[in-house]
């Protein structure tokens, strides 16, 4: 199993050039399969759930080619299938976004899903009743979904979303667009990721308004052509660079961003005292200038504090003096890296959904593991600060989400390693 092995390292400095989002590419990856006709998507980041959701849009009976430069070829003309198979299905949640177009597409569909427990934790409630609002039969077996459009297909609707789910709200615009007459999503997420789906959707031929507030709307067209489209820059891996930054006191330039997307990390840490400022070339944040502060943070759906930032900010939060909170809305139980945090010499004490952590003791290199993909971040940025070696296990979380994950670290002066064991 492969592991990083982080040393304590000299405040990072440097220009860092940020990704493709990831959580943009999936979705639109998924929505190539709307058209019938070839699609091009841009800065496509290399990493292992790109490769997943490439393998299922093969299996789908599509053409995938993904270019060196980042460029992705997606034709799913020739798809003969409108099942996702337990083993794809399994190996990323985010495969479920392939039901709305899938339902759409053929009026038909059937997704594995990775277990009943994964389902009970994260579940897809509002996903099903999108698409039950839209005329679909859903049924719900132990392991997989099937949702089947009523005999003239799917119909505009109404939907309010109980929470403004991200996924959910994909799914459901992504079934909508080719519905017959108008579907109001309310509720709705309004995460940027949102905003670009809907882009690339218009793009090739939908009529989708108000996306990027909490209600959507969407009239339904006939048919979709092929398009091409550039993904947004990755505001998480954006957000992960200025805590790099941050928690070394270093000095960073971060390249390709936008600006908005990142405004609630930029208000947090220029409340602790980071210095993060705009400029021609890019996002400069330094650790360095002032002496920090402690904060509190609460995560929210976007404009809010967002939770994959959250663990992060936390390591950080470690390293100032003073006490903080920290109160997760969106998502139970992520906190697992707590644990992990004081396996280092943290002092963070949970309860229910709130971390207090009391900061500024220095950090001691340990075993730790990455709990999840963010969380796998978290535990780099404390192993950078901590005293001696952190070596961290189960980090093929981590590559499923950050492009050239350790290239990046390193040539901003991280001492971190990648072994095989
Ligand atoms: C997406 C992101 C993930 C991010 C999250 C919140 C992708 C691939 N992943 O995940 O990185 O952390 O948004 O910003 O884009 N929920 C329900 N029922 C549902 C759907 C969701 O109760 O049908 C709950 C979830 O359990 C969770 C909350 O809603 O507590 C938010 O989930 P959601 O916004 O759907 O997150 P994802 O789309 O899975």
């Amino acid at each position: 199993m492969a592991k990083f092995l982080v040393q304590k390292s000299e405040p990072l400095y440097g220009e860092v050039h940020i990704s493709g989002a990831k959580n943009s590419v999936l979705p639109l990856m998924a929505a190539a399969i709307l058209p019938g006709e070839p699609c091009t998507i841009r800065d496509v980041p290399k990493l292992l759930d790109v490769t997943v959701m490439e393998d299922i849009l093969k299996s789908l009976g599509g053409t995938v080619k993904l270019q060196d430069d980042g460029t992705l070829d997606i034709d799913m003309s020739a798809m003969n299938s409108a099942e996702v198979g337990w083993e794809l299905a399994s190996k990323m949640r985010a495969s479920f976004i392939v039901m709305g177009p899938l339902l759409a597409k053929k009026g038909k569909v059937k997704v594995y899903m990775p277990g009943g427990c994964t389902i009970g934790e994260r579940p897809v409630d509002l996903h099903l009743k999108g698409f039950e609002a839209l005329g679909a039969e859903v049924i719900v077996k132990e392991n997989c979904v099937e949702a089947t459009a009523g005999p003239d297909g799917l119909i505009g609707a109404s939907i309010y979303l109980d929470f403004p789910s991200v996924g959910a709200t994909e799914n459901i615009m992504m079934a909508a667009v080719l519905a017959d007459g108008v579907t109001y999503i309310e509720n709705a997420a309004e995460e940027p990721e949102i905003v670009d789906l809907a882009n690339f959707l218009n793009k090739m031929g939908a009529s989708i308004k108000g996306a990027g507030t909490d209600t959507i709307k969407i009239e339904g067209v006939n048919k979709l052509k092929g398009t091409a489209h550039t993904v947004i820059p990755d505001r998480i891996e954006t957000g992960t660079y200025m805590l790099a930054a941050a928690i070394t006191r270093g000095e960073l330039m971060i390249k390709n961003i936008v600006p908005d997307h990142v405004r609630s990390i930029a208000a947090k840490l220029r409340e602790c005292g980071v210095v993060v400022e705009l400029t021609d070339e890019g996002l400069y944040v330094n650790g360095g200038m002032n002496p920090l502060t402690a904060t509190d943070i609460k995560t929210l759906p976007y404009p809010g504090f967002p939770t994959d930032i959250q663990s992060p900010f936390m390591a950080f939060l470690t390293t100032v003096d003073g006490s903080s909170t920290v109160i997760e809305t969106v998502f139970e139980n992520r906190f697992m890296h707590v644990a992990e945090l004081n396996r280092m010499g943290a002092n963070i004490r949970t309860k229910g959904n709130r971390a207090m952590i009391q900061g500024g003791k220095e950090l001691e290199g340990a075993r730790v593991a990455a709990t999840d993909l963010r969380a796998g971040a978290a535990m780099v940025l404390a192993g950078l600060v901590a005293k001696g070696t952190t070596e961290i296990s189960s980090i093929y979380h981590v590559e499923r989400g950050y492009e050239d994950f350790v290239e990046k670290f390193r040539a901003l002066g991280a001492n971190i390693l990648r072994i095989e064991e």
